[in-house]
């Protein structure tokens, strides 16, 4: 029997009603209307079009946007300076620094820069320490957040469940499992986190009941790493050669669809899955810092 589909385009789709409808009342009740700025510096073009897809995405639901290009040799100090004005910019609730920046810029210094009640990235060591304590208001990473969202509403909660998150990155695994792990709703599961150290990893795969897999190595998971029933989520987006396509190349995950479908419980696609998931949860962040502006 195939898998059932868990979309993220769907589920982002009914997130987006639900956000448009809170901007709405926030206009109406306070007369504020959430801001969100991105800055990109220089031409990376997947860059470009995440960043382009964020600001279209905001702006349909009625979020102001403010979309910053700066040139390739933009010094460390300029980018620093377009950080701290957008920090004092009442009509911005929401700063976005798309990664990677170039060599010559330290991102950790850019990412500390961003005052923390506008990290609607979540990716400040005070957001990412909050998170980790599960402690104070916080915003929480988009693709995790994405994540746990789509198996909450897919009717696939968390809680009581092993997961087992393959990939240990600062933007996905680790914040994954901090959430996972929180005693609060989408939380209360046992996980375990796999890397590409972890000697057989199919023997670990296979003890999944939800199996996310954010490694970024192009359909790496086979159907011989998951036990038939598991849920499946797919993080990875993967650009790999594709001389059958006629724009030579096609877009796929980190798990190897055709064959992990067959035999999983659900399974989220790519695309379609949890890449539009992750511009929702921006949106949503940036929603929630607006409002919390307003109460201040
Ligand atoms: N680059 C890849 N993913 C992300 C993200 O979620 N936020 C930012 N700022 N940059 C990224």
């Amino acid at each position: 029997m195939s898998a059932q589909i868990i979309s993220g385009k769907d589920i982002a789709a009914d997130i987006r009603s639900e956000l448009s409808g809170e901007v709405a009342k926030l206009v109406a009740e306070t007369g504020v209307t959430p801001g969100l700025a991105t800055v990109l510096v220089g031409e990376n073009p997947a860059s470009q079009m995440y960043v382009g897809m964020k600001n279209k995405a905001a702006a349909a639901m009625g979020i102001y946007s403010r979309q910053i290009t700066l040139p390739i040799d933009t010094s460390q100090d300029e980018l620093l300076g377009v950080v701290a004005g957008l920090n004092a910019d009442p009509a911005i609730h929401g700063i976005l620094v798309q990664l990677p920046v170039p060599d010559h810029i330290d991102e950790g210094l850019v990412i500390e820069s961003i005052d923390p009640l506008k990290d609607v990235d979540g990716f400040h060591p005070m957001s990412v320490g909050r998170l980790a304590t599960d402690s104070g208001e916080f915003f929480a990473p988009c693709t995790p957040a994405g994540v746990v969202e789509m198996l909450v509403r897919s009717g696939h909660d968390p809680a009581g469940k092993h997961v087992v998150v393959v990939g240990r990155s600062n933007i996905v695994g680790r914040p994954l499992a901090s959430l996972l792990i929180r005693k609060a709703p989408g939380g209360n599961a046992t996980v375990t986190v796999c890397h590409s150290r972890t000697p057989d990893l199919g023997a670990v795969t296979r003890t999944a009941d939800i199996l996310v897999v954010a490694m970024g190595r192009p359909e790496m998971v086979t159907a011989d790493m998951v036990t038939p029933g598991t849920v499946v989520i797919d993080v990875g987006t993967n650009r790999v050669d594709d001389p059958d396509s006629e724009k030579g190349y096609r877009v796929c995950g980190d798990v190897l669809f055709d064959e992990v479908e067959k035999i999983a419980g659900a399974i989220s696609p790519v695309p379609g899955g949890v890449g539009p998931m992750t511009i929702t949860m921006l949106l949503s962040n940036t929603v929630k810092s607006a409002r919390l502006a307003t109460a201040r």
